[in-house]
């Protein structure tokens, strides 16, 4: 009997971490190690939810026309160039499986987020790396990574775990040098939290092989309902929605998901507040002598003396409570990825830091 054997790369797919949750005998935990939003979702996407519950036993809508149009009018975007899906995971998912397969390649940054190689394998293709300059990306080292195999290229901006980011000039110089065929991914899971950038929007409206994902797990706060969206040209939009499931959306998430980007005022605050405690995060890692790249998301990158240290200062937190990301699988093996909490949160982990540090002496 002929073996029963997976698709090509299957088996090549390390399996993804998630955030530790759960520190054993410790009960008053701070988890941050996900890049979840410390406030929660809106009280008004809650009540949504609430409402929404009554009518479960009802298969949901299939083309989610009321949050493709609450999201554009809210970012100002045609609806008829959005896609939902079961976070923005499942639309780089799409991207994958409509345009890469045996024999092409996706590129993605050195320190890119751990789901591209995987989607990349799980439909056969070639992940490739490109190196990044001091955990930014490089676009001359994109256009060197890419041949006429490569059909997509992701990059997210800002980017996870580094969070770095490029600007326009550079995106746009990126895009013209693809080779023809390749689609850009800008994955924006963490534009929001950068005041007054678009996630890419002006490059996807003036190019054809441009696409953009975006997510509600971050600043909305909804990352265990899993909403993502993805806006693009639209010969893009009506490929990948050929392969989208019809139900893969619940009428909950949908509801909840109107109800999170109608509700400005609770998104602003949480930008804002993030804005403000990551500054003093950085600040006050920075004048325990712990460095990190200025980030434009919602965690910041600490850097340690070297990986022992690292670890050590992983282990301390943990036996305090706190969980940060160790991201060693991300080849940064001497850094910690370090979610940004409420003020409560940002204190302990600093506290955290310094008892570390006082004990060592
Ligand atoms: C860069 C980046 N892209 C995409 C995602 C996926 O987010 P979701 O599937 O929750 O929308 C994440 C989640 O951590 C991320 O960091």
């Amino acid at each position: 009997m002929a073996p029963i054997t997976p698709q090509p790369g299957i088996m090549e797919i390390a399996l993804y971490v998630g955030g530790q949750s759960h520190v054993e005998g410790v009960s008053d935990v701070l988890k941050l190690s996900s890049n979840e939003n410390p406030f929660g979702p809106s009280p008004k996407a809650k009540q949504a939810i609430a409402e929404a519950v009554a009518e479960v036993h009802r298969y949901p809508n299939t083309d989610h026309a009321p949050l493709r149009e609450a999201i554009g009018e809210v970012h100002g975007l045609d609806p008829e160039r959005i896609i939902c899906g079961v976070g923005s995971d499942e639309v780089l998912q799409f991207l994958c499986q409509a345009y890469a397969g045996p024999g092409d390649e996706v590129v993605h940054t050195e320190h890119g987020f751990a789901m591209y190689p995987i989607l990349a394998h799980a439909v056969g293709a070639t992940p490739v790396v490109a190196r990044e300059r001091e955990r930014v990306t490089d676009v001359d080292a994109l256009l060197a990574a890419c041949t006429e195999r490569t059909k997509l290229v992701f990059i997210a901006n800002p980017n996870n775990p580094t969070g770095t980011m490029i600007g326009g000039n550079e995106i746009a110089r990126l895009a013209d040098g693809l080779p023809e065929g390749a689609i850009l991914v800008l994955d924006g899971a963490y534009a929001e939290f950068v005041e007054g950038y678009d996630g890419g929007v002006s490059l996807v409206d003036a190019r054809d092989n441009v696409f953009m994902t975006r997510t509600f797990s971050k600043l909305y706060g909804l990352g265990g309902l899993r909403i993502g969206w993805g806006y693009g040209p639209k010969e893009i939009i009506d490929v990948l929605s050929r392969i989208r499931q019809p139900f893969n959306l619940s009428e909950i998430q949908m509801a909840a998901a109107i109800a999170a980007v109608r509700d400005r005022d609770y998104a602003e605050f949480c930008r804002a507040e993030n804005t403000r405690m990551r500054a003093w995060l950085a600040r006050e890692l920075a004048a325990l002598g712990v460095p990190s790249d200025t980030s434009l998301a919602n965690f910041v990158l600490a850097r340690f003396a070297d990986v022992a240290e690292a670890e050590a200062v992983d282990a301390h937190l943990k036996s305090r409570g706190v969980i940060v990301r160790r991201v060693a699988s991300y080849g940064l093996p001497n850094c910690l990825r370090i979610t940004v909490g409420d003020e409560a949160g940002c204190k302990r982990v600093v506290d955290g830091i310094r008892s570390f540090q006082e004990a060592r002496q």
